[in-house]
């Protein structure tokens, strides 16, 4: 089915298109147009010429909007998580948490626009600052071009659009090759609501074109990513004095520390390690178990992973599905090889069945293979024994990433010593690194990122703050 791409309210044909295939039947789904730099610019001219319109207006009426999207994601919930199932092979049973969370970012969105206010400063807290009344007040920042991945393709888009509308932003946005369904589900549905045609812009094509051309084009003020580290990094350099957000990846890292209950940790591990195939920039990639409960929980994460269901991400019990692209599921699979010929164990897995990557658990591996120091994106996690917490802080931050990482303890002090010293955005105690709910603050240092998600940090991501200083001498 040749789709169209979403401009200035209005559905566009394209010259060209491109097959977009299930990652499960690998059967073409859809024909996506592949729009032309001119194309892009004309839906920028657009986001661009529909500021003043935006900006203008209320809080009310802005919360407005984002209420009747969330009502309307509501009412669609199911053909929402299946058009995610098709295009991104995510199980059903996710897809519709996926969607679940999308009500809920679009909720937290629609509140916070009634809440975005600026700040009284104390002015005559300074010499020269008597009979002065000074505020500040958020405004929008302009056109926000926004990159979206593949692994949440309606919540992580939501992330970006929502605090963007919340903040009286136009946007141009470009989802990930492989789903660009939803967003153009995403179009359907902002059409039915009161937004301005042109605040809301998608685009759809290839990276090169569409992705560049946001990019670099001078009436874009803010590029907002989220991706790999490698296109995340490009963009930083090209961006020049745009204001840019990346969130980018990471090999989160989980400390279990002794005298836990395994029975109560291993589910949360086997969920954070392989859930939605280990395609989550915050999956769960690296472990460190102390000495004493090391053997113990090898055998239970192994004998609980065994059980999961691997099959057709439309049935509702399928846990484990087809990664997103056969290059992406050699590309893991080569990494493995690479640590078994390194001296890493294979506890499971480590075969693809029927187009599948088992899910896959390796022990005994070198900080310095692919597995454990790159993003591994992929049903894999590596479970290393160490001899005390410090070791295993050690080993979380010897990393060039940094989004969230975890600590199972039951020792107050080690606890706080964590939260301390592990470099990384957020620190989970009692939880696995994959733990997230939308409105917290997400994001990573180092080559995880740079900027806040949560609806109320994107919003001020996405303003210019302005101070107004009277005179009233
Ligand atoms: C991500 O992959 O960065 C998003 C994870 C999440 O929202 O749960």
């Amino acid at each position: 089915m040749k789709k169209q791409f979403y401009v200035n309210g209005e559905w566009k044909t394209a010259e060209k298109f491109a097959e977009l295939r299930s990652p499960h039947t690998k059967e073409v789904i859809a024909q996506i147009p592949q729009a032309t730099r001119e194309e892009v610019e004309q839906a920028i001219d657009v986001a661009h010429d529909t500021r003043a319109q935006m900006a203008e207006l209320t809080a009310y009426e802005r919360a407005a909007i984002l209420e009747h999207l969330t009502q309307l994601f509501i009412d669609n919930r199911e053909k929402a998580a299946k058009i995610i199932s098709s295009e991104a092979g995510k199980p059903i049973k996710y897809a519709l948490g996926e969607i679940d969370r999308t009500i809920e970012t679009y909720k937290f969105a629609a509140e916070e626009a009634k809440r975005l206010t600026g700040e009284m400063i104390p002015m005559d807290a300074a010499k020269n600052g008597a009979n002065r009344f000074g505020y500040t007040i958020e405004q929008p920042i302009g056109v926000i071009a926004a990159i979206t991945p593949f692994n949440f393709p309606q919540n992580l888009v939501a992330h970006k659009v929502g605090p963007a509308i919340a903040a009286g932003n136009t946007i141009v946005l470009k989802p990930a090759s492989q789903t660009p369904l939803s967003a153009l589900f995403l179009a359907e549905l902002i059409d039915q609501t009161a937004l301005p045609k042109g605040a809301f812009n998608v685009v759809t094509g290839s990276g090169k074109t569409v992705g560049d051309a946001l990019v670099e084009h001078d009436k874009v003020k803010m590029i907002t990513f989220t991706g790999s580290p490698a296109v995340g990094i490009g963009i930083q350099k090209k961006a020049g004095l745009k204001k840019v957000a990346l969130e980018l990846g990471s090999n989160s890292g989980l400390i279990i520390d002794r005298n836990v209950d395994l029975s109560q940790i291993v589910p949360k591990c086997v969920m954070g390690a392989f859930s939605n195939q280990g395609q989550i920039c915050i999956s769960l990639q690296r472990t460190y178990v102390m000495d004493e409960l090391f053997e113990e929980f090898i055998e239970q994460f192994a004998s609980l992973t065994k059980k999961l269901v691997i099959g057709n991400p439309l049935e509702d019990t399928t846990d484990i599905s087809a990664m997103i692209n056969p290059k992406e599921q050699e590309r893991a699979m080569s990494w493995v090889q690479e640590a078994v010929q390194n001296g890493a164990e294979i506890i499971t897995g480590g075969t693809i069945e029927n187009g599948v990557f088992m899910p896959t658990i390796l022990s005994n591996v070198a900080p310095n293979l692919k597995v454990s120091c790159q993003e591994v994106f992929a049903p894999i996690v590596v479970v290393n024994r160490i001899s005390s917490i410090e070791e295993g802080i050690d080993a979380i931050n010897d990393s060039n990433y940094g989004l969230q990482a975890g600590i199972f303890t039951n020792d107050i002090q080690t606890a706080f010593k964590a939260s301390k010293k592990l470099e990384v955005g957020g620190v989970m105690i009692n939880d696995i690194p994959t733990y997230r709910i939308d409105q917290m603050p997400y994001g990573g240092v180092k080559e995880s990122g740079t900027g806040k998600e949560g609806l109320k940090y994107a919003i001020h991501e996405m303003t210019e703050t302005k101070l107004v200083v009277w005179n009233n001498q």
